[in-house]
């Protein structure tokens, strides 16, 4: 049963105050830090830095269920969307909600597949989140970093999730990667994973089109659906420019449909995200057959 949080809208006063907060945040790190998403960047930020600090932390030891492990024990409220609204909920609520609203988004636009990939799947939340909804037989993660590989590892033993769960590494920057081979009539998604390489969005693309899965579900931040004229658009805009991460995915899935090369299937902006800025658009496809 998916689990349906009791919540309230977030009043006008505590949306602009956050909005503003947000605002001024991304506006100095576009002013100072000026970021650049480069390969060594995203090596910080993940393998050597959030993936390490979960593998080192190994919390999965003291957590007695799979469940307990992916919501944080945590009554601090925030600011997030539920349903298509922005609330104020408990960190813990939020991502209790999330497992339902994840594997239902996925099922809807999954084809009917039982078998799903991730591409940048990190150390696996999102598998093992899908993994509580027994309608997903098999669940693999890909990942360009060791720690987020290990750590996915060491949960699923953790967890006797290993027969259904399961890691690997990808670099899917690199067209020669043998891993792509793999990918050959699978479901893939990427969530927030195509966001963090910028700069090769055209390669990405190419190296999964070529590899011939049935079908892809990406969840990514987007610039196009965003009416500047609304607060939280904005934020999100200029949250996005500051981090440097990807704009031209959506863009490109559209050049590529009509050009025959890809069809679209859907396209769904995210009912759900844990903060104001960021709002993941949804796109669904399945490359077409004459594209070699
Ligand atoms: C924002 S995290 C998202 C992780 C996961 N999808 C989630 O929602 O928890 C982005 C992930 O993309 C991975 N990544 C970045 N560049 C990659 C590449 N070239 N090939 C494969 N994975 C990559 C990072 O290592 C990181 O684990």
């Amino acid at each position: 049963m998916r689990f349906r949080p009791d919540v309230k809208p977030a009043s006008r006063l505590d949306l602009s105050k956050a909005y503003t907060i947000d605002l001024v945040r991304s506006l100095r790190r576009l002013a100072f830090k000026n970021v650049r998403r480069t390969h060594e960047v995203v090596d910080t930020e993940y393998n050597a830095g959030e993936w390490k600090r979960i593998l080192g932390e190994r919390a999965w030891l003291r957590a007695n269920t799979l469940e307990q492990f992916l919501i944080e024990e945590n009554d601090a409220p925030r600011l997030a969307k539920v349903d298509g609204q922005i609330v104020r909920i408990s960190t813990r609520d939020y991502y209790r909600y999330r497992i339902g609203a994840l594997s239902e988004l996925i099922s809807r636009h999954a084809g009917g597949a039982r078998s799903l990939l991730e591409l940048g799947a990190g150390f696996g939340y999102n598998l093992f989140s899908l993994s509580l909804d027994p309608q997903w037989s098999s669940l693999r993660g890909f990942d360009i970093a060791p720690n987020g590989i290990e750590a996915g590892r060491q949960i699923a033993t953790r967890f006797d999730l290993s027969d259904r769960v399961s890691f690997d590494r990808i670099d899917l920057t690199d067209a020669g990667d043998p891993r792509f081979e793999q990918l050959a009539g699978t479901t893939i998604f990427t969530y927030f994973c195509i966001e963090q390489i910028p700069h090769a969005v055209e390669a990405v693309v190419e190296n999964i089109i070529r590899a011939k899965p049935a079908r892809v579900v990406n969840i990514e931040p987007a610039v196009d659906m965003l009416k500047l004229s609304d607060p939280r658009d904005l934020t999100s805009r200029v949250y996005i420019q500051s981090m440097d991460y990807q704009t031209r995915l959506f863009k490109l899935l559209d050049t590529l449909d009509s050009r025959g090369r890809i069809r679209i299937l859907a396209r769904e902006r995210m009912a759900f995200a844990p903060t104001l800025h960021n709002d993941g658009l949804l796109y669904a496809w399945e490359p077409r057959q004459q594209s070699q």
